[in-house]
């Protein structure tokens, strides 16, 4: 295979799965960030980390546009995806870097645990506000409302079917909705091909005249191809 296919190959946005666990090595959270206060994952697709988050006492929400469908649809699609991406990820395993997940089988075995924890979960906060259906650059939420904002493998991983304008207004929501002194989180910042998002040094100035203060965090969710970083802006 030659160097310029191996790379993950993505008609449209993917709706994943990742876990707490994952959640708190991709962002390092530590317990002191989490219980802040509020906490709101956003673009949070079939990822049970809300679920488990409120099962260990935080207060998290979700928003995704999926959450329009009903529980039995987003599961179907949520494996059919888990199903096309175990095939993806096969016939490009040799680039990732396995030491977390350890192989395919685990991956999967792990995406399949966490989409049952949010199915059950969705389905039991049926009529409370936990799984909002929303999609940026505009979101349903009072300004200044979480003291933390994470947002996973969806912004710059899909750069080419987004322009750096939505990018700018959707970071700027993500602001929005989180409380001064809060802190928005977005990992990776790499796209699909595995390109450093380009025009990070332009977002990030526009964002700190807006008085943001902007860092870079290490991640330690190890996979994608030298994706060490996750954003983190301080409000
Ligand atoms: C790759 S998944 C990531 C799911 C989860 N955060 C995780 O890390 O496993 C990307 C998610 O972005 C959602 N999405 C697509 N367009 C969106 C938009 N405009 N605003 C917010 N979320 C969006 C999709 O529905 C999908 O669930």
């Amino acid at each position: 295979m030659s160097m310029s296919k191996r790379h993950y190959e993505q008609v449209g946005v993917a709706m994943t799965c990742r876990s707490f666990a994952e959640y708190e090595r991709m962002f390092a959270l530590e317990p002191s960030i989490l219980q802040e206060g509020r906490i709101l994952d956003v673009a949070s697709g079939a990822s049970s980390f809300v679920a488990e988050a409120n099962a260990r006492g935080y207060s998290a929400q979700a928003a995704d546009p999926l959450y329009s469908m009903d529980a039995a649809s987003i599961q179907e699609h949520g494996e059919r995806e888990i199903e096309v991406s175990t095939q993806k990820l096969n016939g490009i395993k040799e680039v990732y870097d396995w030491s977390y997940y350890g192989d395919l089988e685990r991956h999967r075995g792990l995406r399949e645990q966490s989409i049952q924890r949010f199915v059950e979960d969705f389905k039991r906060s049926e009529g409370t506000d936990i799984y909002r259906a929303a999609r940026l650059p505009e979101l349903p939420f009072e300004s200044d409302t979480f003291s933390l904002v994470l947002c996973s493998h969806f912004l710059f991983l899909y750069q080419e079917q987004f322009d750096e304008e939505f990018h700018l207004r959707a970071i700027r929501e993500l602001l929005r909705v989180c409380r001064k002194g809060g802190r928005v989180l977005i990992y990776p910042l790499f796209s699909l091909r595995w390109d450093r998002y380009p025009n990070l040094d332009s977002l990030l100035t526009a964002l700190e005249s807006d008085g943001v203060m902007a860092e870079m965090g290490t991640s330690e969710l190890v996979f994608i191809p030298g994706s060490k970083e996750f954003l983190s802006l301080k409000k």
